[in-house]
């Protein structure tokens, strides 16, 4: 049987397996002791250019525990990227607020900030931003519409790790960043997250609740916290992909700029962007199978699944998960930008040690799809 081409495979080596062993052997085992966690928090701040970092468990919790250090819950809401993995969505709501779906923009496929003013009501609190699939939003003039109206403004960074904005990079460009290590992403713990931030209060707030509030005395709890410590021993191996990670996005970037000129001759597929003040880094490789292409987007991934080449459809937008529909006080908002996305995007496979004749293989079962000679 052929091996499947999986959507991405996570680039580990011997040196996370000897790091995360070493740190267990040196009893980093919990999230309360050792410098491994301390080391991967001022390290991966640095890289992002935050003055602060604080590890927890996941991008999930990263995105909770920061709506929670914003203090924002029953009664508030929260603007989100419609076109989004369902976690940003979910920080709103398990703190009890009301996520709002902002519809997507054509071409880069984030959050439309054009339609941003006019979801804003006297309840609006804060707007989680996505950077989708490695392409920033442009957080410059986001961060104006946020100052207009006073809003907290959390990025979700969770597939945007070294994406940049008129050179500066995601992550500290609004009040927090979160992002997730989950096995699939640029830099992975297995799971993973760490929010982070320039603001000295809120980090030392995120500290508190990630950590179920302890204060002194110990057992005596003037907050509701959560348990998101991270653990040593995955920080350990966070350390060692964290050197990795220019070659990551280096090897990212050969494989979008392969497919980009492959594609370009395959009509009706539309390929991602990059902005000229923008650095993608192509978390993964998105196309958007068009109406002018001869097969849909579900027939053409079962062309390529017939071939052991693994594909994934974009995400099922907010304004359409039956959970969120049935919440109280949940707003129908129109999102038909993120709902063709999420009929016709998929993306294929890009891990980064796929040659670049792999590559081509794949494209040409595309266009073989299509009925173009190849
Ligand atoms: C945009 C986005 N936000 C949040 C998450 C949640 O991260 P995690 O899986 O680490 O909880 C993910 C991915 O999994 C994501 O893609």
């Amino acid at each position: 049987m052929t091996a499947v081409i999986p959507v991405y495979e996570p680039y580990i080596g011997e040196e996370e397996v000897e790091a995360v062993a070493a740190a267990v052997r040196r009893g980093e085992i919990s999230g309360s002791f050792g410098d491994s966690i301390p080391a991967f928090e001022r390290r991966f701040a640095d890289y992002v250019g935050a003055r602060h970092g604080v590890a927890v468990t996941s991008g999930t919790t990263a995105l909770q525990l920061a709506v929670a250090a914003a203090g924002i819950g029953a009664g508030d809401e929260v603007l989100v990227s419609a076109s989004t993995n369902v976690a940003t969505a979910l920080a709103a709501f398990h703190n009890g607020a009301v996520p709002v779906p902002v519809d997507s923009e054509e071409e880069t496929w984030n959050l439309d900030l054009n339609l941003v003013e006019g979801l804003i009501t006297e309840r609006t609190r804060a707007i989680i931003p996505v950077h989708l699939f490695g392409h920033p939003v442009d957080m410059d003039r986001l961060r104006a519409i946020a100052a207009r109206h006073d809003l907290v403004v959390i990025e979700d960074c969770a597939e945007s790790h070294g994406a940049t904005v008129r050179g500066r990079t995601t992550g500290a460009l609004g009040d927090m960043g979160c992002f997730s290590f989950y096995a699939n992403k640029i830099i992975t713990t297995g799971e993973g997250g760490m929010v982070t931030t320039n603001d000295d209060a809120l980090a030392e707030r995120l500290r508190l609740l990630r950590n179920l509030a302890f204060q002194r005395p110990r057992f005596l709890h003037e907050h509701a916290g959560h348990n998101f410590r991270m653990t040593g021993y995955q920080a350990a191996m966070g350390l060692v992909q964290l050197e990795r990670i220019d070659f990551i996005l280096e090897q990212k970037r050969r494989v979008a700029h392969a497919y980009d000129r492959l594609l370009a001759e395959v009509s009706g597929i539309t390929t991602p962007v990059e902005r000229d003040w923008a650095r993608n880094v192509y978390w993964m490789y998105g196309i958007v199978v068009d109406e002018d292409f001869p097969l849909s987007r579900d027939e053409l991934a079962a062309h390529l699944a017939e071939r052991a080449i693994d594909t994934r459809t974009f995400f099922c937008p907010m304004n359409l998960q039956p959970f969120l529909r049935r919440r109280e006080g949940f707003r129908d908002v129109p999102c038909p930008v993120a709902e063709r996305l999420w009929e016709r995007g998929m993306y294929i496979p890009c891990g980064i040690d796929l040659p670049d004749t792999t590559l081509a293989e794949i494209v040409d079962h595309i266009r073989a799809a299509a009925g173009v000679p190849t």
